[in-house]
């Protein structure tokens, strides 16, 4: 059967545009009683930091109607266990790997990005700028758009690997700071992270999470992914990895159709691990029964323009580069 779900994203030709969103689906092998992790497009890996992090005390996650809270704070091996597990992983999973990076400040978010410029099984890299889950570092790089200009131009400096910025959607001006990372050489974005949120135990008179507040991830922050998916795309020329709340094949649709180039599954897995291959085969239907050759032609297709300009602008980048 003709394959019209892959894409070049960000110059790595993808069997298809289903990722994994990072902190969902471990290091890679973790799934694999539920499905061949060749089956995805790409793996998006849980976010590395240059130490080990044991991540946040107390109760780490919380349900909410539709949804879920999550404080885990970035618990991790750190880079020199990252660096010993990537070969044999890579020796299982043969779809290229995604590095999720983060730091506290901007020295180590370069330290970082330089460790994982030398190993050569990740291809690609998402600088995380979002986490609501750490104390320093984090969020505060996302939020704020001078320190999101800085942590990108100086990571891209020391990183030739193609680099997603993740970006926060705990902000007011979302495209601000989509324009400025992009300037500062960015050639993917992802969006969205979680929404910082809490919740009360009423019993004991106190918050449910450890941290106090968390993460809201889940179908109830699928609308505001597809919101900021849809301004940002208005405003960037560089491909959208969409998040947020993806369960189904229609999800999925929306995502692409509000500019998104790649999606990546996150919650959804939890609740169901076989999501990824429901929504290959979900797409490889709707594909057929629309008669479109490629997914990519649905990219933006919910702009006033049927999404033209957009992937005219991302045609022109692709060209350059
Ligand atoms: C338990 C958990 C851990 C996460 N860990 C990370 C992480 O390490 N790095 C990161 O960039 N995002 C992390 N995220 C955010 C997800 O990658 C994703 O952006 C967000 O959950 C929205 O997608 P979803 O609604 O499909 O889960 C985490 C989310 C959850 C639920």
């Amino acid at each position: 059967m003709k394959n019209r779900l892959n894409i070049n994203f960000l110059g790595l030709e993808l069997k298809n545009p289903i990722m994994t969103a990072s902190g969902c689906f471990g290091y890679g092998l973790e799934y694999k009683d539920y499905f061949d992790p060749n089956e995805l497009g790409a793996a998006v890996l849980k976010g590395i930091t240059m130490e080990p992090r044991s991540g946040n005390k107390g109760t780490r996650i919380a349900e909410t109607p539709s949804g879920m809270l999550n404080s885990v704070g970035l618990e991790n091996p750190g880079i020199e266990e990252f660096k010993k597990i990537i070969p044999s992983i890579k020796k299982e999973i043969d779809i290229p790997l995604v590095a999720n990076i983060n730091g506290k400040i901007l020295e180590e978010y370069i330290e970082i990005a330089k460790e994982i410029e030398k190993i050569e099984e990740i291809e690609m890299v998402e600088l995380n700028i979002s986490c609501p889950n750490v104390k320093d570092g984090g969020m505060a790089f996302g939020a704020n758009p001078d320190m999101a200009r800085v942590v990108t131009k100086e990571v891209r400096k020391v990183l030739t690997k193609p680099m997603i910025v993740k970006l926060s959607p705990n902000v007011t001006n979302i495209v601000e700071i989509a324009k400025i990372v992009e300037e500062e050489g960015a050639d993917g974005i992802a969006l969205i992270n979680t929404l910082l949120g809490m919740a009360i135990d009423i019993r004991k008179r106190k918050p449910i999470l450890g941290n106090i507040m968390g993460g809201l991830s889940g179908p109830a922050v699928k609308p505001v992914a597809l919101r900021m998916i849809y301004q940002v795309t208005q405003a960037v020329s560089i491909p959208i990895l969409g998040m947020g709340g993806i369960t189904s094949t229609n999800d999925a649709i929306e995502f692409f159709m509000v500019g998104a180039s790649g999606i990546s599954l996150g919650t959804g897995m939890f609740g169901n691990p076989r999501l990824p291959i429901e929504i290959k085969k979900g797409l490889e239907e709707y594909c057929i029964e629309n008669n479109i050759e490629n997914i990519s032609e649905i990219v933006g297709a919910a702009h006033s323009d049927g999404g033209v300009a957009y992937r005219e602008r991302m045609n022109r980048i692709a060209k350059k580069s």
